[in-house]
């Protein structure tokens, strides 16, 4: 069996393909036969930022997100069998509950990752597919998806009629765009085109904010909403967008802290701290999900026939082409790697 291997800031030169025998799963472990995986900003930072806030151990396999099927099972495994089509859970020892580090080993972190034909996952760590969805589409789900779901279910109720701020046009926002419109809420998104923003509208975005050519975006989404401000806020862009996305926010609103696409190495805004205690905001910060939400996820997922956004897919062989296109040409939807 074939996998990728990288190492934290080594670049796609560092990246090395590596021949391996066969793995066979251990008790309660189950053998999957990776048919497609995704890349999410995670692997950019791994890969050519060199930081990332959990571990990354050497010589790791890299990409968190990947879907397959089952191909051989353990001793004691009960919740999978053979031919099952299944996704990996980001954090695979996490079932439930709130986010621990007791269980914060993840894929492509601690944990080897799913760039490889066959994975080695715990029974637990693994989630059956929705029916309507392809290998390569139900792969995009792990990271971005639960991470969007987390953040727009996992603290202040959802309520129809609320208005849901999305930022930028990456995986975590149009995951977050396509779960609200399903909640029946208002969608106000942020992008940096207008070719952008006639897609976002397209996948139901009431309102669509140019943040380059509106800098002070926070004021039109304010006043978007007659001067209230939004109920929830999916905060991707982190230190250049967090003070605004605050000031976006109508009192007692949640910013889901998601991430930092903007400048993931610099400090906190002054700001924040001021905005947010003046606007009354909670803030609540996100690491992707649990199992139990990403169940719960797929229920919502397969209730509205609903299908993730998909920008390209790159065969297994030219992995580092993926990761080049991901890293370059500003996608409008998931990069997929697929070996179907
Ligand atoms: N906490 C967690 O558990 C968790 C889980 C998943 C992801 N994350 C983090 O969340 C962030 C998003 O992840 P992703 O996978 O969705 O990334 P992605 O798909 O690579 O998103 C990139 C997008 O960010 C948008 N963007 C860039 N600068 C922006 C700005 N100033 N304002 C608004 N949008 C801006 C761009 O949208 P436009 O082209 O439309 O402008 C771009 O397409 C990353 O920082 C990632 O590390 C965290």
């Amino acid at each position: 069996m074939k996998s990728y291997h990288v190492n934290i800031g080594a670049g796609l030169d560092g990246m090395v393909m590596k021949e391996h025998d066969m793995l066979v799963p251990g008790p309660r472990e189950v053998l999957v036969r990776v048919r497609a995986c995704s890349l999410s900003f995670r692997e950019l930072m791994i890969l050519f930022l060199g930081f990332y806030p959990l571990p990354v151990r050497p010589d790791v396999i890299p990409v968190s997100d990947g879907a397959g099927e089952v191909v051989a099972v353990g001793l004691g495994v009960t919740r999978v069998k053979v031919g099952d089509r299944v996704a990996g859970t980001v954090f695979p020892y996490w079932l439930d509950g709130p986010y621990t580090r007791d269980t914060a080993a993840q894929l492509g972190g601690s944990h080897d990752g799913m760039l490889t034909e066959y994975a080695l996952l715990p029974e637990e760590g693994v989630v059956p597919i929705p029916e309507h969805l392809s290998f390569e589409e139900s792969a995009a789900l792990p990271c971005a998806a639960v991470t969007a779901w987390n953040a727009l279910t996992g603290g202040l109720p959802l309520l129809a009629g609320d208005t849901v701020l999305t930022l930028g046009s990456g995986g975590v926002s149009l995951f977050a765009l396509q779960f609200a419109k399903c909640f029946g809420t208002r969608v106000i998104a942020t992008t940096s085109s207008e070719k952008k923003a006639e897609r976002l509208k397209m996948l139901g975005a009431d309102a669509v904010v140019n943040y380059r050519t509106t800098p002070d975006w926070s004021v039109a989404v304010r006043e978007l909403t007659g001067g209230r401000g939004v109920d929830h806020v999916i905060e991707v862009g982190g230190p250049s967008t967090i003070v605004q996305s605050i000031k976006a926010t109508r009192v007692l609103g949640e910013v889901a802290l998601v991430g930092l696409v903007t400048d993931p190495k610099a400090s906190p805004d002054t700001g924040v701290h001021r905005a947010t205690t003046a606007g009354l905001v909670t803030l609540r910060s996100i690491a992707v999900g649990s199992r139990a939400q990403f169940l719960a996820m797929n229920r919502a997922i397969a209730v509205n026939g609903l299908k993730p956004i998909i920008d390209r897919v790159f065969p297994f062989e030219e992995a580092k082409a993926a990761y080049q296109y991901y890293q370059e040409a500003q996608p409008f939807g998931k990069v997929i790697i697929s070996q179907s």
